[in-house]
């Protein structure tokens, strides 16, 4: 069996149950099943943050990441241009740019293979000893492939397919989300984390679904205690990708909690600590949360290996105090040190562990309603992850 059929039968051998809310643990363990989703969802018709503006806000900045498993490499040419390309050599596949990131102005990427070099808009400029190359060798045939690119509020996102949609159609009502979150796009950089998780992406991503977790598992949350911000619903948009969009309400924590500086959960940016945290389908996420602005980069490394890079923001022009209350909440709360995701990635890498047993595990709090809205606290929202990933992969 060639490696294509291997991943395309993989539909036919794991059985997904009528019922939405039941979800096979082999779509968390299955190798021919990670190949194929790096095809069908990552390569395919989907829109990924790959980057924000902050990220590289001058003329040559350039970083590094990727789009499921393909290397990518986003860049700013001379004229201002924002480019996702390929970053693997059109000549014999090499990985050219490997830094993280960096500032490429007035220079060139050079391939270490056989130095061949790219310009900042990913066009081939120069190969070494040019002599005997077939006749029809031309450069304008070779540039690194570019990705297809739409900036919404600063966001720069990226797709690999033809056949995804303009992104404000993809985005649907997250338009308003990433507006409200982003404002007028205009941010500063203020740094960056990394971690890897010992668990499948979707773990990762449909955690984002789950209002069920909030206080079960997330001390600070309790200490915040949370209370959705209108009505009793939050705003899952779902109808076609399948994408999240929670809100919820925090108050300030009683003085008689454990914390020995409640500082740190102070919310100075906002008269009323409305937060929102987003997933657009696959797994792209902005956070608005307290004073901490971030957006998560969901990069799968292996079927039980998901890299997320934490970028945190704040807005142009904000004091000094505030930037560094930014910096302190960002990393102690929301960062991979942070309380929350010391949590969560404990229970995540929970999951992963208990996934050999291949059973199927089941979402039920709040799937009494069939539609949003749902209550903060419940876990209904994540059939809405898995039907549209369902329908991309064709389960
Ligand atoms: S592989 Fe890059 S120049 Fe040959
Ligand atoms: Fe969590």
């Amino acid at each position: 069996m060639t490696r294509e059929t291997a991943a395309e039968s993989v539909l036919e051998r794991i059985k997904w149950p009528q019922e939405d809310n039941k979800i096979p643990q082999e779509i968390l363990t299955d190798p021919d099943l990670f190949r194929l989703e790096m095809e069908k969802v990552f390569a395919g018709p989907t829109w990924h943050l790959v980057a924000h503006d902050a990220e590289i806000p001058n003329k040559g900045d350039y970083k590094t990441s990727f789009i499921g498993t393909v290397p990518i490499l986003v860049s700013r040419d001379e004229d201002g241009i924002a480019h996702v390309l390929v970053n693997a050599c059109a000549h014999r596949g090499a990985k050219v740019v490997c830094d993280a990131r960096g500032n490429a102005s007035g220079r060139s990427f050079q391939c270490i293979y056989h130095a061949w070099t790219y310009n900042l808009a990913g066009n081939l400029v120069g190969v070494s000893l040019p002599d005997s190359f077939p006749e029809d060798f031309k450069k304008e045939n070779f540039g690194l492939p570019k990705a297809r690119v739409q900036t919404y509020r600063g966001c720069i996102f990226a797709t690999l397919s033809d056949a995804t949609p303009p992104l404000e159609e993809y985005l649907g009502e997250m338009v308003d989300g990433l507006g409200r979150a982003m404002k007028d796009g205009r941010l500063i950089l203020l740094g960056f984390q990394k971690i890897i998780f010992k668990n499948n992406w979707k773990i990762y991503a449909e955690n984002l679904y789950d209002g069920y977790h909030t206080v079960s598992l997330h001390k600070a949350f309790r200490m915040l205690k949370v209370k959705s911000a209108g009505g009793e619903g939050y705003n899952p948009r779902y109808e076609t990708y399948g994408h999240s969009w929670q809100e919820y309400r925090t108050f300030p924590p009683d003085e008689t909690e454990m914390l020995k500086d409640p500082s740190v959960m102070a919310v100075k940016t906002k008269y009323e600590a409305i937060n929102r945290i987003m997933n657009i389908f696959p797994c792209s996420i902005v956070s608005d949360q307290l004073d901490t602005l971030s957006v998560r980069y969901v990069l799968p490394r292996a079927v039980d290996q998901t890299e997320v890079q934490f970028v945190t923001f704040a807005r142009q022009g904000e004091s000094d105090e505030l930037v560094r209350h930014r910096i302190r909440q960002g990393s102690n709360l929301f960062g991979p040190e942070g309380f929350i995701t010391l949590e969560d990635g404990t229970a995540l890498a929970r999951m992963q562990m208990g996934a050999p047993a291949r059973g199927e595990n089941v979402v039920l709090k709040g799937t009494t309603r069939r539609f949003p809205p749902y209550r903060l606290l419940d876990e209904a929202s994540i059939r809405h992850f898995y039907g549209g990933y369902r329908r991309i992969m064709g389960f």
